[in-house]
């Protein structure tokens, strides 16, 4: 369970401070997948950044699983971190370590003892799928292996929460739904609640249970996916939702429902 109370970040700009996340209110039950959409800067990066306090905000609450985070020091936040998961746009593993010691080295972090740590790399690699890969490198790996190790790291830790920032953006068509189908056995098997920030409205209609619009820092709408018409309120909701390329604005949705 994830709960942000009007929480603001501002960052230092050469115009003075700009207000990267605006007030923001979000709860996120136990167990289930939030999307957040939004386009470039609207804010996202940020707003996720804020659920594990690697963005410190300005002001407001951040509580998960009924933990208000802001309020503990650096130790103690590094501990709690370890039960945050995140997976990233370019997956981010260290291209000196295997597969497995990719995984290794963040229960070392986390301080896991080394005989539970075997044990934890070979479940976090079955989850995923790729067993076999353990002792490969990742420029050896495909973009959608090397998300799937990206995976198993994050759940290595036993986390309750996952969050995912654009994670099928630098993958294929195809390799997205693989990466969206582990995601989806991640959050239904495991329980792990899942947040997911991208720019494609078909990536987060596959999984979420409630999708976040943000717009210049702020959440300005929720779209419910509980399989009832999508009924957008805001311009950039109904943006979003018309996907299609156009380049010319005379080629409406309307125009090209009818032709
Ligand atoms: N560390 C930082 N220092 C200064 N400004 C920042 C920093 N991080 C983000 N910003 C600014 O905050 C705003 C929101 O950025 P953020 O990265 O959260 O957007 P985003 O929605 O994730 O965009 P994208 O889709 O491009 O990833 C942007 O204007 C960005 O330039
Ligand atoms: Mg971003």
């Amino acid at each position: 369970m994830i709960t942000l109370r009007g929480v603001t970040k501002r960052f230092p700009g050469p115009d003075g401070p700009l207000t990267a996340v605006d007030d923001v209110d979000l709860h996120v039950p136990r167990g289930s997948v939030q999307g957040i959409i939004g386009f470039s800067g609207a804010g996202k990066s940020t707003l996720v950044r804020l659920i594990n306090l690697l963005e410190r905000p300005d002001s407001g609450s951040v509580l998960v699983d009924g933990e208000e985070l802001t309020i503990l020091d650096e130790e103690a936040l590094r501990r709690r971190r370890t039960k945050i998961g995140m997976i990233f746009q370019h997956f981010n593993l260290l291209a000196n370590l295997t597969a497995a010691q990719n995984i290794e080295l963040a229960l070392r972090i986390a301080g896991v003892g080394k005989a539970a740590r075997a044990a934890r790399v070979a479940e976090a690699f079955a989850v995923v799928d790729l067993s076999d890969k353990a002792d490969a490198y990742p420029a050896k790996l495909s973009g959608g292996q090397q998300q799937r190790v990206a995976i198993a790291r994050a759940l290595a830790n036993e986390p309750s929460v996952l969050l995912c920032d654009e994670p099928t953006s630098a993958v294929d068509p195809r390799t997205t739904i693989t990466v969206l189908r582990y995601l989806q056995e991640v959050n239904e098997r495991l329980g792990i609640t899942i947040v997911l920030v991208t720019h494609e409205m078909n990536v987060v209609r596959a999984i979420a249970d409630d999708v976040a619009v943000m717009e210049g820092g702020k959440v300005v709408e929720h779209l419910r996916l509980d399989g009832s018409p999508l009924r957008p309120q805001t311009e950039i909701a109904r943006f979003l939702l018309d996907d299609r390329i156009r380049l010319r604005p005379e080629r409406s949705l309307e125009d090209s429902n009818a032709g």
